[in-house]
């Protein structure tokens, strides 16, 4: 297919071209980060899915690696996750290496199991053990396995159906189940929902307190906004998680944030999800690549008038902090032009205000704070339907501030991927744009001001 307008970004990551949907086995060996990912290398749509494998040392800059696993006679390969194993519980290193093991799901169409591939050569090549490490209990949706550290031996979370089971391992090799999360209200999982791409970490809040946070992304009807990405803050103790009561927070309030995954062995919390949606990804406008990672966030935990909340924000890499001073110096505006296809932008208001991007062609997109004190995005002006499932219940979103009073809202627009977050990262929002042509410039409603950075 033509590619009809440059829409790749220039942060955030994609494949060279084709599908690519989730992120998957994260993890750090030595100063190189790893990203690996569902992968179709035929056809920029969803298909037979690979392990893509790319690295960085800043988790910016990529270089592109061979596919690291092939879908085989067992089925393709879905989801999961990879670490190190260091002290060579698995007994799968030799002559010094350490062995990095990636789980991942099985699918073969019918049924799915999670399975195991090592690899001696810090993920160039990976030896697949070809049995499964858990079997199919009868259950259809069974799948991506997230593999942790917890204590003195390993933690797996598991998406099962409506469900995220715990199971529990000394030698990452024996996997016994030890808890169930799960099912959730119909307000919250509504009738259909598929659980999919569970996470769960520690986290130290201020209080100097670890709490624990699970993260699960729900598959749900378009009409209810296609994605779900849900996290809560609790405890996991004795091979199970039980979250705090009234509790379950949305991880990103966009439509294009989904399969969120943090990485293994990183020095601080990292993050990385897929910013598109399933829904309509298959026919986005982009041509002969197709769809795009979240930018790396940091997470945190942080106080708010509304309770502890997780924080996310993007990372800043050493050399990029000259240009975010450049940012605190820039002077505030209300109106103006805009500086390329890649550029951050941060806005700082009182009450309620937007902020408008357009172009020439009549396209515009709006995000800000609402007369409810509450954070938006509206991009149904953005562009012309480019097929039926991006809908009108796929456009607008908004989401209740934790805090009151100003506001500043940080974002950054880098081709087709738009992420914004409010009040230091407690409000997050990623957002896929195809307007006709660039933005070339901003409009603003409201007691609020912008100041802009080309990236
Ligand atoms: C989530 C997901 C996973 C699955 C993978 C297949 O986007 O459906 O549950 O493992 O994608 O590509």
């Amino acid at each position: 297919m033509e590619e009809k307008r440059d829409f790749r970004p220039k942060l955030h990551f994609t494949a060279p071209k084709n599908w690519l949907n989730d992120p998957n086995g994260l993890v750090r060996t030595g100063d190189t980060y790893h990203l690996f990912y569902q992968h179709n290398v035929k056809e920029p749509r969803w298909g037979p899915m690979h392990w893509g494998h790319a690295v960085s040392r800043d988790l910016y800059h990529w270089e592109h690696r061979d596919v690291a696993l092939y879908p085989d006679k067992l089925g393709m390969i879905f989801s999961g996750s990879a670490v190190l194993d260091e002290e060579n519980v698995s007994g799968l290193g030799c002559g010094g290496r350490t062995p990095l093991l990636a789980f991942f799901t099985y699918d073969d169409g019918k049924t799915e199991f999670q399975s195991m591939a090592f690899s001696l050569d810090e993920g160039q090549t990976f030896h697949k053990t070809g049995t499964p490490l858990i079997e199919n209990p009868g259950i259809r949706d069974f799948r991506d396995p997230k593999v942790t550290r917890v204590g003195d031996g390993w933690v797996m979370a598991l998406a099962v159906w409506n469900q995220c089971w715990f199971y529990a391992s000394k030698n990452l090799l024996d996997w016994e189940k030890t808890g169930e999360f799960g099912p959730l209200p119909e307000e919250i999982a509504p009738a259909g929902a598929v659980w999919e791409c569970p996470d769960l970490y520690p986290l130290t809040g201020p209080d100097g307190e670890t709490h624990w946070v699970l993260v699960i992304n729900l598959q749900i009807p378009p009409e209810k906004g296609g994605v779900r990405p849900l996290y809560w803050l609790g405890q996991f103790e004795n091979g199970t998680f039980t979250a705090q009561e009234d509790f379950c927070e949305p991880l990103d309030c966009g439509f294009d944030c989904y399969a969120a995954t943090t990485y293994f062995n990183a020095p601080q919390r990292t993050m990385i999800a897929w910013g598109d949606n399933m829904v309509y990804a298959g026919e986005a406008p982009t041509g002969e690549w197709r769809c795009h990672m979240t930018m790396p966030r940091v997470l945190s935990l942080k106080d708010t008038p509304k309770g502890l909340r997780l924080a996310s924000l993007p990372l800043v890499p050493e050399e990029a902090r000259r240009k975010a001073e450049e940012l605190e110096k820039k002077s505030g505006e209300k109106s103006g032009a805009l500086p390329g296809k890649t550029f951050v932008l941060r806005v700082t208001g009182t009450g309620e205000g937007s902020v408008t991007l357009k172009n020439g062609r009549g396209n515009a997109f709006s995000f800000g704070v609402n007369a409810d004190d509450a954070f938006f995005i509206d991009r149904r002006n953005t562009c012309a339907p480019f097929c039926e499932s991006y809908s009108e219940h796929l456009m607008e979103h908004t989401a209740p501030r934790f805090f009151e009073g100003s506001w500043q809202l940080d974002a950054v627009l880098d081709g087709c991927a738009f992420e914004m977050f409010g009040d230091g990262g407690t409000r997050a929002f990623s957002v896929s744009l195809f307007p006709e042509n660039p933005f070339d410039a901003f409009e603003t409603a409201g007691n609020l001001s912008v100041q802009i950075l080309p990236l």
